[in-house]
């Protein structure tokens, strides 16, 4: 897309007079898309025109997305598969490039938590959050490579999720502030070698989204790994999982919803930050400044 066409894509949608909208015809790939902050970016980006790949180890969840978005007038299809099976990744990439013939974006968002002290935490629960926060993420980059490192033209775009725990440490996350650290180096080191094929890369740190990785670990939610259930969401300490004044550092004074920070992801891959890469934004409600 030359600065001109790029200018008037921007200039069409904020008049309106460009329905398809600012990601039109694009085709992005939203890893753990079947619930939470993966399903509403996959919701807006098929809102503002691009055709969606809904992905996630959930299969009925993922369909579900996709099903949606496409009763909605948008454009999906649901590849579902496990992030961390090593063979998937290529798998995905393929699939994607034979339903729409070409990847725009990639926004690795699948991940979860496993949390312990430090002193606590095994070899298992530390390997599997570096697996599902870098490797995974490395793997589906690396298979889209072929796709992505080409002088075309296109608006393509890479983000990968991390964290206020990645950037800042937190207590009962060693393994988890380690693996969404490490995803900020990835980031800007496919941004140095990518750049020159037009590719950007940039990072969001989320601070407190409302989804079931934040609610009261009391709820009860969880995610299967190798057969073993892992226990999702923050500690209260109480049955009732209410947590007295728990937004007292967070500036705008709330969490944030899964809709609100999914439009910084969005953000990242428009043409409106075609001049942004490597960046690391931090989407927190002003949590640690
Ligand atoms: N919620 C927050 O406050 C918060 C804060 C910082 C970072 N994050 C990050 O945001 C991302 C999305 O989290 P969320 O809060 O929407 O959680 P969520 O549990 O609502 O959604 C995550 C999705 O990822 C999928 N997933 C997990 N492991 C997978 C695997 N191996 N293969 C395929 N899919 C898999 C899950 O099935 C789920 O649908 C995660 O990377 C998380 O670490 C969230």
């Amino acid at each position: 897309m030359s600065a001109t066409d790029r200018l008037n894509t921007i200039k069409g949608h904020l008049s309106g007079n460009y329905p398809q909208g600012l990601l039109a015809g694009e085709v992005a790939i939203i890893t753990g898309s079947g619930q939470g902050i993966g399903k509403s970016c996959a919701e807006v980006f098929a809102r503002e025109g691009a055709f969606v790949v809904v992905t996630d180890i959930d299969a009925s969840k993922s369909d579900q997305v996709a099903a949606d978005i496409n009763a909605a007038g948008g454009k999906a299809i649901s590849i579902p598969g496990d992030v961390l099976d090593a063979s998937f990744p290529e798998r995905l990439v393929e699939e994607t490039v034979k339903a729409f013939g070409k990847i725009n974006h990639i926004v690795n968002n699948a991940g979860f938590t496993y949390d312990g002290m430090l002193h606590k935490i095994s070899d298992k629960q530390w390997d599997v959050m570096l697996a599902v926060h870098n490797t995974a993420p490395f793997r589906i980059v690396r298979a889209a490579a072929k796709y992505l490192r080409k002088k075309d033209g296109q608006n393509k775009s890479i983000v990968n999720v991390s964290s206020t725990s990645g950037l800042h440490g937190n207590v009962g996350q060693a393994n988890y502030a380690t693996a969404k650290a490490g995803i900020v180096g990835l980031t800007k080191t496919i941004a140095k070698e990518w750049g020159m094929f037009g590719v950007r890369c940039n990072t969001v740190a989320f601070g407190w989204v409302d989804t079931r990785l934040t609610r009261a670990k009391e709820a009860g939610a969880t995610i299967e790994v190798d057969g073993q259930k892992v226990a999702l969401g923050i500690p209260t300490g109480n049955k009732s999982g209410a947590r007295p004044n728990p937004f007292a550092d967070i500036p705008l004074g709330r969490a944030g919803t899964a809709d609100e920070v999914a439009g910084s992801v969005l953000t990242l891959c428009t043409p409106l930050t075609s001049y942004v890469t490597g960046h690391t934004l931090e989407v927190t409600g002003g949590r640690g400044i």
